[in-house]
């Protein structure tokens, strides 16, 4: 496996080389930064469904502790400026599955950063035996999906008019990567 823990990435900002970012897999003490990296992303209301993280800061440092599911976290600085979950599924039925869900702050898109994170997290899935990572993305969000596309996802369905966004009717996309087809 990838040692996420010491490689660091150039982060472009302007037009030079600002800065060093990390992905490194969360641990209890990143909890805070956690939730503010992911309040950042709810405040703008269009990406993600809850407008409110709904943990408090002991409830994620809690949930950081469960080894079966994965968090990275993109730090720059110390400050965690993306944050990715895997959520296995908890049956026995669904176990060689999960759900992805990724946000990276506002000012740090576009520096390859989403795409090194599920890079990163599709490799420990297959090492963990899990084949079928899902994710669900509004059908607005053509960044997130053209990225997804990009690095593999298929279509799996739609679910039509699932969410209201800002007065419109929006649809649920739903897509997915079989990680047996990672070497
Ligand atoms: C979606 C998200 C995680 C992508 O992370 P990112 O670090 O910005 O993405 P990357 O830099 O890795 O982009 C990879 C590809 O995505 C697409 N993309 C990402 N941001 C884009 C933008 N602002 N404009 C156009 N294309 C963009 C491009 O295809 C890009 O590939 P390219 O650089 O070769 O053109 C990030 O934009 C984000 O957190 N958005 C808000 C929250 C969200 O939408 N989460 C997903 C919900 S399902």
């Amino acid at each position: 496996m990838i040692d996420m823990q010491n490689k660091f990435r150039d982060i472009f900002l302007g037009k030079k080389i600002d800065k060093k970012y990390k992905i490194r897999k969360a641990v209890p003490a990143d909890a805070r930064g956690i939730i503010n990296c992911m309040q950042s992303v709810m405040n703008e209301k269009i990406y993600l469904v809850s407008e409110y993280y709904l943990l408090t800061e002991r409830g994620e440092r809690e949930r950081l502790k469960d080894t079966e599911d994965l968090t990275l976290v993109c730090e720059i600085s110390y400050d965690i400026v993306g944050v990715l979950t895997i959520q296995r599924g908890m049956y026995k039925k669904n176990r060689h599955t999960a759900n992805l869900g990724i946000a990276v702050k506002s000012n740090y898109r576009n520096n390859k950063i989403g795409t090194n994170m599920i890079k990163e997290a599709l490799i420990w899935c297959r090492d963990q035996g899990i084949l079928k990572v899902n994710l669900e993305v509004f059908s607005v969000n053509v960044n997130a999906i053209k990225m997804y596309r990009k690095l593999g996802f298929q279509y799996e369905g739609v679910r039509k008019n699932q969410f209201m966004i800002n007065g419109k009717y929006v649809d649920d996309v739903l897509m997915t990567f079989f990680t047996n087809i990672l070497l």
